[in-house]
């Protein structure tokens, strides 16, 4: 007699992607169906990024860069955006608590001058405390816009220029990649993005010109580490071409 084996899905431990960009979207909506404020959302969501991470750390990701609060946000109720400071701050603070045992360096990319004194205070601290850990890194993009980045780097390159340090010839790919907030880290392997939409909002264009893209229709606070594994094996099976046959 056959037995249907139940197929269970397995990581490919030398296929692990080496950077994963997350864009933890939906947290609104998943408030909202709970009739919560959006701001339980959101605290939500930071609970969910922090066993999202140390899953990726355990499965052996480097890198994972996640949008937490983009140049766009702003737009929104002053309310919400106040809302979202405060999470923010707190979750910066209670970085002892937070990071404790997890062998994860914490950075934060994008551009801070826009952040208020406390909040770069507080991620001065955060980053100095997990600076010697050995695991993964978790970049997050806060006031973070992928225009917003490429427009510095030109702004950078325009300045070496003008002051000599480089000629036009020096302008290349990698040159203007070392200028991308993404620079000490691999290249960025998948993007994620919960919550049904299906685009970038500006996220980590650069960077993402041969990532692999991964959508699905669950609202970020209720992502777990089962859906990252599912968009890992979906993305083992991919085939990356990068413009080869
Ligand atoms: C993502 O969740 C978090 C931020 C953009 C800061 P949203 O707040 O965008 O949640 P939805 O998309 O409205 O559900
Ligand atoms: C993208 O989500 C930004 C973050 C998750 C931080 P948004 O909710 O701001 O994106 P749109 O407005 O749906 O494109
Ligand atoms: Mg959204």
């Amino acid at each position: 007699m056959l037995f249907k084996k139940s197929r269970t899905i397995q990581l490919d431990k030398d296929n692990i992607p080496k950077h994963i960009g997350i864009i933890m979207d939906g947290n609104g909506r998943w408030a909202k169906k709970r009739g919560l404020p959006r701001s339980a959302g959101h605290r939500m969501g930071a609970e969910t990024l922090k066993k999202i991470v140390v899953y990726c750390n355990k499965i052996g990701v480097k890198c994972v860069t996640a949008y937490a609060f983009s140049t766009e946000n702003w737009n929104r109720p002053q309310k919400e955006v106040d809302a979202l400071m405060d999470l923010l701050y707190m979750y910066l603070q209670q970085v002892e608590e937070q990071f404790a045992g997890t062998n994860v360096i914490l950075r934060v990319i994008g551009d801070r001058s826009r952040l208020s004194d406390k909040i770069n205070k507080a991620i001065d601290y955060a980053e100095d405390y997990t600076k010697n850990n050995t695991g993964l890194i978790l970049n997050v993009a806060l006031n973070y816009g992928g225009r917003a980045e490429i427009t510095e780097a030109a702004k950078l390159a325009a300045n070496a220029l003008s002051k000599g340090e480089i000629s036009e010839a020096d302008i290349t790919e990698e040159y203007l990649s070392s200028l991308m907030y993404t620079k000490n880290v691999p290249e960025l392997d998948l993007i994620i993005r919960p919550s049904g939409e299906l685009r970038l909002s500006n996220f980590l264009l650069w960077q993402s010109a041969y990532a692999e893209l991964w959508f699905a229709d669950i609202n970020w606070p209720d992502f777990s580490e089962k859906d990252m594994e599912k968009a890992i094996v979906d993305y083992q099976a991919r085939n990356r071409r990068f413009g080869k046959v």
